[in-house]
């Protein structure tokens, strides 16, 4: 029985990435992953790297018609700013990526599936941070603006979902405070710099994109990684801390793209730092002036946090983490392979905040799942991986994300990460989070149990 029906043109589906699923196979230029596999292997979780992934580069076709069979019908992907491009200054194409996009692109609209285009999924060209800085430079804001025109010239015709940016805070905090990114740097000042400047790309995209008539019957938005805060406590030492973890981890990206402003209190807390941006007028004006149509939002966990404890090592350069310790709750439920708690309650509590501070922007959660390790275990005789716990944690995740539209949230769709399971960065191939599975030596692809399980919800429109 359904008992929980979803809006009408509800969008079930699926979410990945060029570096995950079709990784660096026939590409051209390298991207910070690419380099980074090349000088450290070993970083990389039983040394696999990104080379052909989960193969969607030559099986694209057969991977769209599972995600048909799944009965999903929307697909987010990314293009790949190094298979596109040759040259990223005079933004010359490389013909057999326009080609293969091109080919991605009608797969999915012949299956009837939407396709979502993101436009950057943590893989800048290394060439780009070796020359300028990366994301430190203003000159690279240009160049991605670039990318992105070209990206719409080629393809707006048929795509009308766009993604300027995916989970830009984690840019942040990989490349430049927690060192899972290259070049893992520690740096509180040039992450604040970072930060602006890809604020500042995802506005001349979007700016480009309106300014030049590719927003007929179009949409751009940008996908962030939303985990929502909680205090340990109602001490207001507590709830302060938790207070500027959330404008730093969640407002520093949701402000600028939907309000088109920064959160005050943190731009004043880094002015007082001394480790404001630099920024001039016109580009917080572009910033200003170019907001996004709709969010996708990431939920996988939410940040607990307490009051400092630990003493500040002021010799150190600034970080955020000055301000809050992060609080292990006691009792917390933990997706113990990845390391992130379960908290589904999160997804309501996200959904009333956009309702209720973001103008009830439209969104859609654009990626939220559960990696398991060693998913082989559960394949039963039939050769079906049994994975009740997906099963659970999506339905769990649901029915408070129903409870929150029957409330007024303004949520148009579900994607899960991800359909096929692909490449997870440092971790590879350790967890796994598709509705179908990969055997990486044979790349044979199987619909695990979830998957059968979400034809069902799909056809149905509920659980
Ligand atoms: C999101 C990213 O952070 O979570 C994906 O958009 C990523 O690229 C996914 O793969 C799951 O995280 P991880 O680190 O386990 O791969």
């Amino acid at each position: 029985m359904v008992e929980k029906k979803f809006p009408e043109n509800f969008w079930w589906g699926a979410a990945t990435s060029g570096p995950q699923c079709e990784g660096s196979f026939n590409k051209k230029n390298k991207n910070v992953f690419d380099y980074w596999f090349e000088i450290e292997p070993e970083v990389f979780f039983n040394g696999v790297g990104p080379s052909i992934t989960s193969n969607f580069y030559n099986s694209y076709e057969e991977d769209i018609k599972l995600i048909k069979q799944l009965g999903l019908n929307s697909f987010r992907t990314s293009i790949q700013w190094t298979r596109l491009i040759k040259d990223f200054e005079t933004l010359e194409v490389n013909k057999d990526g326009a080609e293969f996009y091109n080919k991605v692109i009608d797969e999915c609209l012949k299956n009837n599936i939407i396709p979502i285009i993101c436009l950057h999924h943590f893989d800048l060209p290394i060439e780009l941070y070796d020359k300028y800085g990366g994301w430190e430079s203003k000159f690279v804001t240009d160049l991605y603006a670039g990318f992105a025109e070209k990206c719409f010239e080629l393809f707006s015709d048929r795509v009308k979902h766009w993604i300027t940016f995916n989970e830009p805070i984690v840019i942040v905090e990989g490349q430049y405070l927690y060192q899972f990114h290259y070049p893992k740097i520690i740096d509180g000042k040039k992450a604040v710099q970072a930060a602006f400047n890809i604020n500042l790309s995802s506005a001349k995209a979007i700016k480009i994109f309106k300014d030049k008539g590719y927003s007929k019957g179009g949409k751009i938005g940008i996908v962030v990684n939303l985990t929502p805060s909680y205090a340990r406590s109602n001490s207001e030492e507590d709830e302060k801390a938790s207070f500027i973890a959330d404008m730093f981890f969640n407002r520093l990206f949701l402000d600028p793209a939907v309000r088109g402003e920064f959160p005050k209190g943190l731009t004043e807390l880094l002015k007082e730092e001394q480790v404001i941006w630099q920024g001039t007028q016109e580009e917080i004006d572009i910033i200003k002036n170019n907001r996004v149509d709709f969010v996708g939002v990431n939920y996988y966990q939410p940040r607990r946090i307490k009051a400092k404890e630990s003493t500040v090592d002021t010799s150190q350069p600034w970080m955020p983490d000055k301000y809050f310790d992060n609080y292990e709750m006691p009792g917390r439920r933990m997706n113990i392979y990845r390391g992130w708690e379960i908290y589904p309650k999160g997804i309501y509590d996200i959904a009333i905040n956009l309702r209720d501070n973001y103008d009830n922007i439209p969104w859609y959660i654009s990626e939220n799942g559960m990696g398991v390790e060693g998913e082989e275990r559960f394949r039963n005789s039939e050769g079906i991986i049994e994975d009740d716990y997906r099963i659970d944690f999506i339905k769990e995740h649901l029915e408070y994300l129903h409870k929150a539209i029957e409330e007024g949230a303004n949520c148009f769709g579900y994607h899960l990460w991800t359909p096929i399971d692909c490449w997870s960065w440092c971790n590879a191939y350790k967890n796994r989070y598709g509705y179908i599975s990969l055997d990486l030596d044979t790349q044979n692809k199987t619909i695990k149990k979830s998957g059968y399980w979400m034809m069902e919800v799909s056809k149905n429109n509920g659980v």
